[in-house]
């Protein structure tokens, strides 16, 4: 095991690629981006930038391609809205609509001009992120935990150091959907990652823990992200730039505790409504109506 020599730099960023082009989801997502789509009362976006705050993470960087710009919106004023609620008394409601107002500077900006990959994405928040470290997380991967995953990783990271991706267990059958990994030694709930693989068919695939889409990643990547090497699907891909930082940084997947939902697909983004709305001592008492056992 690659041991860490020294306290791990803070972690104070955190890259959201939201460039995708959400084509499981259409026609909802050809206006509106796939990370807009709400679960409940909030879009995805909304609750990946929440578990960042929670995990104490201060700067977010999203990276965005066309038509994007409503994602800007939703985290800026709307005076409009915010005067007429004033005006009518409805505090509520205001409070909801200016929940979201970060310290300006906080959140920015970045453009994938061309969909290449993860990989791309990421390498694109390259002079974002400032040679620290940081994490990255997915939104159309919703994860209900508490504490949230990126706040269990956070804690994992202060002790382990080096890269941490969050894992979960998947049917063999499912490995082509995922980043798949080669496991080592166990060490409580974090397992030291020897080896990491994207998308492999399930009789290639080295174990069945797949990653989910959280990352606490050292700067060291961006440079490895730098030669674009060509990956799985024709794509530039952050699994094979994280799998050459394997031996040479301290490497671990953190299989987390909480429930995963695919959020780019109907079925996931269903089953976050529902368990989120079983949660809702509003809206529970009603999901029977609708849902027959
Ligand atoms: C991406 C990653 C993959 C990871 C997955 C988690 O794939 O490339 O390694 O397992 O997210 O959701 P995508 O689903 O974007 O194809």
């Amino acid at each position: 095991m690659v041991a860490i020599q020294h306290k791990p730099l803070p972690l104070k960023k955190i890259v959201l690629p939201v460039a995708g082009l959400g084509t499981r989801f259409l026609p909802a997502t050809k206006a509106i981006p796939k990370e807009m789509l709400p679960v409940l009362d909030r879009p995805l976006i909304q609750y990946a930038v929440e578990e960042a705050i929670e995990a104490g993470i201060e700067d977010v960087i999203l990276v965005t391609g066309r038509n994007k710009q409503v994602m800007e919106d939703h985290f800026d004023h709307a005076y409009e809205l915010e005067s007429i609620l004033r005006e009518r008394g409805k505090e509520g409601a205001l409070e909801q609509a200016r929940s979201m107002l970060r310290e300006e500077g906080r959140i920015s900006y970045v453009r994938q001009m061309r969909p290449r990959g993860l990989g791309h994405a990421v390498w694109c928040a390259r002079n974002m992120t400032c040679g620290e470290p940081f994490a990255v997380a997915l939104p159309d991967d919703l994860i209900k935990g508490k504490p949230g995953c990126l706040k269990q990783m956070v804690e994992a990271y202060n002790e382990l150091g080096g890269n941490i991706v969050a894992t979960m267990n998947v049917e063999r059958e499912d490995t082509s959907k995922y980043g798949v990994i080669t496991p080592g030694a166990a060490n409580g709930k974090a397992i030291e990652v020897k080896g990491l693989v994207e998308k492999p068919n399930p009789e290639d695939a080295p174990s069945t823990q797949a990653v989910v889409g959280r990352y606490i990643l050292q700067p060291e990547v961006m440079e490895l992200l730098a030669a674009r090497e060509i990956g799985a699907g024709g794509e530039i891909q952050l699994t094979d730039a994280m799998d050459k930082m394997i031996g040479k940084q301290p490497f671990h997947a953190l299989e987390f505790e909480g429930q995963r939902f695919d959020c780019g697909s109907k079925i996931g983004w269903l089953m976050a409504n529902i368990t989120m709305a079983k949660d809702d001592p509003t809206l529970a008492k009603h999901l029977d109506r609708c849902i027959l056992d």
